[in-house]
Formats: C-alpha cells, structure tokens, sequence
C-alpha cells in the first residue's frame, strides 16, 4: 500500500487536518486568480532552510491534480533532495543527469501514486548545481515540460546561502515565496525580493506556513507590506 513519508501528510491522502487541506485549496485558488494561462512554470523557495518549501510545493502539486490538471513536480533541490522520499520513489535518475545530458527527460519522469501527478525527482545529488541550473539545457527542461504539463512546480533550495533560487526565478513564470511563521526577518524579505527583481523573476504571492491564526492575523499586515 501506498505509504507516506511521515513528514509530510498529502491533501487527499491522510488525516490531515481540514483547516490545512482547505488552506492548499485556497492557495491553489488564489494562484488561479494572479496567474495568466499562460504561466505554468512556478519555482516554490523560501529565504532560510526549513521554511517549508517541500511541504507547500507537494500539497499544491495535489491540489491541482486533484482539479484534474496535469501537474509535474521538479526537485530542484540538487544538493539535498526530497521529493522522491515524500512518494517512496528512487532517486538515482533525475534532473542532475538530465542536465549533465546523461539522461532523457522524458524516461525520468515517474508516476505517484495520485492520478494526474507526476514527479522528477533530483537523481545524483550534487554540492554546486548553480551551472548547471543556469545552462541552457535547464531552459530546454522547463520548456519540454511546458509542453506536457499544464503545470510545473519547481522545489529548491533556500535563497540565503545559495544563488540556485534566483538561477530558476529568472527561467520559471513565477516565484512563490514560502514564509515559515516567526523564522525571516523583513529586511531579508526585502533583500529577497530585490534580488528576484533583479533577475527579472516575478513574485506571484508568498505562502505564511505553520500559521496560528494569531500569528496570521499579527503577520499579514506586516508580512503584505514587504512583498508587496
Ligand atoms: N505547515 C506545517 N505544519 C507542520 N509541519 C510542517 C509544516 N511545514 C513544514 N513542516 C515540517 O517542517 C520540516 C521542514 O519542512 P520542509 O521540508 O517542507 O521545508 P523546506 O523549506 O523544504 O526545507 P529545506 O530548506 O531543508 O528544503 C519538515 O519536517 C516538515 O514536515
Ligand atoms: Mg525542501
């Protein structure tokens, strides 16, 4: 049967509380709402580790295949990857070879156990991808992708200490910023943000993960003055 990675409950799948699966669906509403047909490519990052990137890119990913899109998770994350392990899948092919053109893209690609979403796992895991997520082979990834998917969503790394984040926001059709509740001060918001308008990235909306409703209702006043 069907396991799940234990840190990671699914929207759908699990018992997971109805406050949170309604909070995915709101998400994947409002992500509807801002973003054009045409915008299907979507890096998921955060300013510091652990903010919840994993978390938010897979439980959105079931929240658009459960509305009957063809969703493709991408774990760009090449130097500590985790989508294979939240789905029980392999790790040894994946992206890091397909950009290494060891691979084909399409044999990578592997089904999960949720109609309509399909995964790309990390494969070899490598200390300093940022060439080769900035070489023309990427590019030539996300527009495959583009072209048998109705939606791609990209997991990476956290932007404080790497340059991969603003590599893929510069390439993807948007940005959405995962905020773990209480961990980021603003002016690294606004550093962050600056540095995705530098590489022309566009900033579709930011996600407050692990919210009490107290601490949304403190944060968002705050929160929506930084991004915007
Ligand atoms: N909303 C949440 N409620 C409870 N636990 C959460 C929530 N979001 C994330 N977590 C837990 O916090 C940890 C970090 O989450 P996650 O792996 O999604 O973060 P990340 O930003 O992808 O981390 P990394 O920077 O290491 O890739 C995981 O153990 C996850 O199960
Ligand atoms: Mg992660």
């Amino acid at each position: 049967m069907f396991q799940l990675h234990n840190k990671y409950p699914l929207l759908g799948k699990s018992k997971m509380n109805a406050d949170v699966s309604r909070a995915y669906r709101l998400l994947r509403t409002k992500m509807n709402r801002v973003c054009q047909v045409n915008q299907k490519s979507f890096l998921i990052t955060s300013v510091l580790k652990g903010e919840g990137k994993t978390m938010t890119a897979v439980n959105l990913g079931v929240a658009y295949a459960l509305e009957g899109k063809r969703v493709v998770l991408v774990d760009a994350n090449l130097t500590q990857p985790a989508l294979h392990e939240v789905f029980s899948k392999s790790n040894r092919i994946g992206l890091s070879q397909i950009l290494e053109q060891d691979h084909v893209l399409q044999s990578a690609i592997v089904e999960t156990d949720i109609e309509h979403l399909m995964l790309l796992p990390a494969g070899k895991p490598m200390q300093h991808p940022s060439e080769l997520l900035a070489s023309k082979m990427m590019l030539d990834v996300i527009a495959q992708l583009k072209s048998s998917f109705d939606m791609i969503l990209i997991d990476s790394s956290s932007a404080m200490k790497s340059t991969e984040p603003f590599i893929l926001a510069g390439i993807t059709d948007g940005v959405l910023l995962v905020v773990g509740t209480g961990k980021v001060k603003r002016h690294l918001l606004q550093q962050f943000k600056q540095h995705i308008e530098d590489v022309n990235g566009t900033i579709v909306g930011s996600v407050l993960n692990r919210a009490t409703k107290s601490s949304w209702e403190r944060s968002i006043m705050d929160h929506s003055q930084v991004i915007g």
